[in-house]
């Protein structure tokens, strides 16, 4: 069990449904090309190329905490890090995301996933890691994608609209489906308790695409292998969030697999969400990042609305349904971290 620092802040606070003084906020992309500070230093070429430039990759980490006063800092990394550490052939192209050199497409394609030696292949994250946690006065989480949406990029070759082939692969080859999930699910255990050694004080796994799924889809092909991941991190201590989108329809499976936190996209009110989760899991969410561009008037008004379906639980991290998008106005997001910690209320319970 690693005690962090951080054990008392807001967020940690939070992610536990203990008792805090302010809602805390953070935002899922919040480092990213809606900054011009990240514009900036981010630098032509591959993401990869600052993800494996420690300095740079810290800096990143910091700006939105330093301009928005944010709860959390995220690791500025990316989920197909890990399996271009081991050589898979993957690369993240800008306007597009990750792309990869040769599909994962069968049995022969499991050599191409070896297991990740964190201090050998990841060093840069490590490092960036400590350097972050090293200046921050907040929380950082670290992060790994969940073993189904790093699969669909592998399988698919690239962004999917409705994931196909991976659909294809987990339905007709079951056998290899679990030994290629398998793989993964021990990649972001390697990669994120690297993370949680090196001072994160929180972990999250992303699987966006897991929308995708159905109920029964998700039960029999992915759980088990997120539950696998979750489980693993337990015995760290830190807090661990669960995040898909388009996930309201098994948003209880979710939160059955082992994390604190069950993180909400924008479709379904927390109200809601909170029932289908159950009582034990904080929620993680849910602003639609769409209503950031409509302005600073509509985005209040959304944000107050999140706040008042949540109805001062104290199991609410304030964050957006998914990621910043790139034309967001930074003032926009501003004035909601500022709505949010000025009029969030935490009841006492
Ligand atoms: O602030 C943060 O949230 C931290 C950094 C972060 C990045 N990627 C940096 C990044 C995080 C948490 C991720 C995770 C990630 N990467 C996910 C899960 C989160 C989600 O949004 O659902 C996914 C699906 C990816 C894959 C990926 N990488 C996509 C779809 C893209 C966008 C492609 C594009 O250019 O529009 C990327 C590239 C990427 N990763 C950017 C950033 C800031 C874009 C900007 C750039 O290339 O500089």
């Amino acid at each position: 069990m690693i005690c962090s620092r951080f054990d008392d802040s807001d967020f940690v606070r939070a992610c536990r449904g203990r008792p805090h003084e302010r809602v805390p906020v953070w935002f899922m992309r919040q480092a990213g090309r809606s900054l011009p500070e990240y514009r900036a230093v981010r630098g032509d070429g591959s993401i990869l190329d600052a993800i494996a430039d420690a300095d740079r990759a810290a800096e990143i980490t910091l700006q939105p905490v330093r301009r928005y006063g944010v709860d959390a800092a995220i690791l500025f990394s990316d989920i197909v890090v890990p399996a271009h550490a081991v050589g898979f052939g993957v690369d993240v192209v800008p306007g597009t995301g990750p792309v990869v050199e040769r599909r994962f497409a069968t049995r022969s394609d499991l050599h191409r996933l070896r297991p990740l030696d964190p201090d050998a292949d990841t060093p840069y994250v490590i490092d960036t890691v400590r350097r972050a946690v090293a200046e921050l006065e907040v929380p950082l989480i670290g992060f790994a994608g969940a073993p189904f949406t790093v699969a669909s990029y592998l399988v698919e070759g690239g962004p999917s609209r409705h994931h196909t082939r991976t659909k294809a692969l987990m339905v007709g080859d079951e056998a290899l489906w679990h030994e290629l999930m398998g793989r993964l699910a021990e990649m972001a255990i390697a990669s994120l308790v690297s993370q949680v050694e090196a001072g994160a004080a929180a972990v999250q796994l992303f699987d966006s695409w897991a929308g995708a799924l159905s109920p029964d889809q998700y039960r029999r092909s992915v759980a088990p292998h997120s539950a696998r991941v979750l489980e693993a991190l337990g015995s760290t201590g830190v807090p661990r969030i669960h995040f898909g989108v388009g996930t309201g329809e098994f948003l209880d499976q979710m939160g059955d697999c082992g994390a604190e936190v069950v993180g909400v996209d924008f479709r379904v009110p927390l109200d809601e969400a909170r029932r289908r989760v159950g009582p034990g899991r904080a929620l993680q969410g849910n602003l639609d990042p769409a209503v950031v561009l409509a302005g600073e008037s509509a985005a209040v008004d959304a944000a107050r609305a999140v706040l008042a379906s949540n109805g001062g639980h104290p199991g609410h991290v304030f964050n957006l349904g998914h990621g910043v998008l790139p034309e967001s106005d930074p003032d926009v997001l501003a004035r909601v971290v500022q709505v949010v910690h000025d009029e969030g209320q935490v009841r006492c319970e």
